[in-house]
């Protein structure tokens, strides 16, 4: 298209069309309206190519000077709010290209040489994503950071542990806590690793099969820091692909969408522990609303919506998955439809983020609620089928003879730790006064000192490590 053609695309593409879009297709079609968060990249990417195709002779150094000072005013009319967005114009792309054209000529039609909107979208969409994986990967490491110091604060305290939502064994709340920790910094793994495919140059695949121009893709990759762990450029190897696959798009979304179930549990954890019924916690007011009706209401709003905001990142997820299936090599423009799913992904999963890493800091704990807890559900039975083991019953048997101990204990309405020394000798002789010590809450956790295991030393230990991994 030439620039008279590209301004006036709301009446036709080309000489090839002989009759201009209804209003409702271009509103159908286009994509400006969501993909101009995309213009920082686009005009990296545009002065690259531009700098390589200048280095190879493709186009002069004055042109060259020129596409530099027209996208230097774009950047300031975008920056300045300025910068009339044009629904004719499609995109981000097109937008830009026919401003630099009205702005400097000729150099801005010569911009678009061995390029097509295919490779170009596809390597604004990485390099955007790049840097919001960078920002995302700093809220992780904030995030375990500020669970990490509430886990160092916590190690003593003694949460009943769950399975099947019954008082299980009780454990640490520092050693809870840094379950968390263990899953964000997988999540961060995951991130970084999604980060080196998605960090790769489609630019030189042109619509899809490459271009006849002799350029120097390697050289635009280094120019956008498109490179791999040893520094050296990182290219698309097939022009097809490159312009077709947005399998690095889907796998940020899985990431995310990890992360956020992550975050999901955690945030049902927070709910039911500040539910009258345990009375663990208490979140600070600023994320809790109150009712409108019912004037005792502290509701915890926020991980709730965390909670909720999962279910629509998963579905992006299962959009993107869906996009993807049925199409066939080359560029579609189903692909058009990648942007908002991605875009809101990263917007839910970083402002999530962001309000948990403040949110972890106003928790309140309750330790004797929690103690209390642990010692209504026999949480030390294991520690008493333990010590019979250590006095020579094989497990099974100390298995049963603690199932009639319990039953006893349920009862009496007392825990086992209340229950005389002669009583539990009735369960096994072997039993002695020194049976009250494993019995404690506190002696159960000590006891479980081995490597990720919930004694408070251990714990101590494991935040040692994570100040070290996280500085
Ligand atoms: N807005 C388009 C997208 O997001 C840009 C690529 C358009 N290419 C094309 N051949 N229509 O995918």
């Amino acid at each position: 298209m030439s620039s008279n053609q590209l301004d006036k695309k709301s009446q036709a593409w080309s000489a090839l069309f002989s009759e201009p879009m209804s209003e409702l297709v271009q509103r159908y079609t286009a994509s400006v309206e969501f993909d101009r968060r995309l213009w920082k990249a686009d005009i990296a990417g545009s002065l690259a190519h531009a700098e390589m195709l200048a280095a190879q002779g493709v186009i002069g150094a004055a042109d060259l000077a020129d596409i530099r000072r027209g996208m230097a005013q774009i950047t300031a009319e975008i920056e300045a709010g300025s910068f009339e967005w044009k629904l004719a114009l499609e995109d981000v792309h097109l937008n830009i290209e026919a401003r630099l054209t009205q702005l400097v000529g000729d150099a801005g039609k010569r911009l678009h040489t061995g390029r097509s909107r295919n490779d170009q979208v596809a390597t604004d969409v990485r390099l955007w994503l790049r840097d919001e994986i960078d920002g995302i990967g700093t809220l992780l490491v904030e995030l375990q950071r500020a669970l990490v110091e509430m886990a160092d604060k916590n190690a003593e305290v003694i949460l009943p542990g769950f399975t099947h939502l019954q008082v299980a064994q009780p454990v640490s709340f520092g050693h809870h806590l840094l379950a968390y920790v263990e899953m964000f910094a997988r999540d961060a793994e995951r991130f970084a690793d999604v980060r080196r495919r998605t960090n790769r140059l489609p630019l030189g695949s042109a619509a899809l099969a490459g271009t006849s121009y002799p350029l120097d893709r390697e050289r635009v990759a280094k120019t956008l820091g498109m490179v791999d762990d040893d520094g050296k450029p990182s290219v698309c190897q097939n022009s097809l692909d490159a312009v077709s696959d947005r399998d690095f798009a889907i796998e940020f979304t899985a990431a995310a969408s990890l992360a956020m179930i992550h975050v999901s549990r955690f945030s049902e954890e927070l709910v039911l522990w500040m539910s009258q019924n345990f009375g663990f916690i208490d979140l600070a007011d600023r994320f809790c609303t109150g009712s409108s009706i019912m004037p005792q209401k502290k509701n915890p709003d926020v991980p709730e919506l965390a909670r909720g905001k999962t279910g629509r990142v998963v579905g992006h997820l299962m959009g993107l998955l869906t996009l993807m299936k049925g199409q066939p090599l080359a560029y579609n423009k189903d692909n058009q439809e990648d942007k908002e799913p991605l875009f809101d992904t990263v917007d839910t999963l970083r402002d999530t983020l962001r309000i948990f890493c403040e949110l972890v800091g106003g928790i309140v704990v309750k330790p004797e609620a929690m103690e209390r807890a642990a010692r209504r559900g026999y949480a030390t039975a294991t520690d008493l089928a333990d010590y019979l083991v250590k006095k020579g019953l094989p497990f099974r048997d100390a298995h049963e003879a603690v199932a009639h101990a319990v039953k006893v204990a349920i009862q009496q309405g007392v825990d086992l730790s209340e229950l005389p020394l002669a009583t539990l000798q009735g369960f096994n002789a072997s039993i002695g006064a020194d049976v009250f010590e494993v019995l404690t809450l506190r002696g159960s956790l000590d006891a479980r000192k081995l490597l990720g295991g919930t004694a408070p030393a251990q714990v101590r230990a494991q935040v040692a490590r994570h100040r070290t991994r996280l500085s």
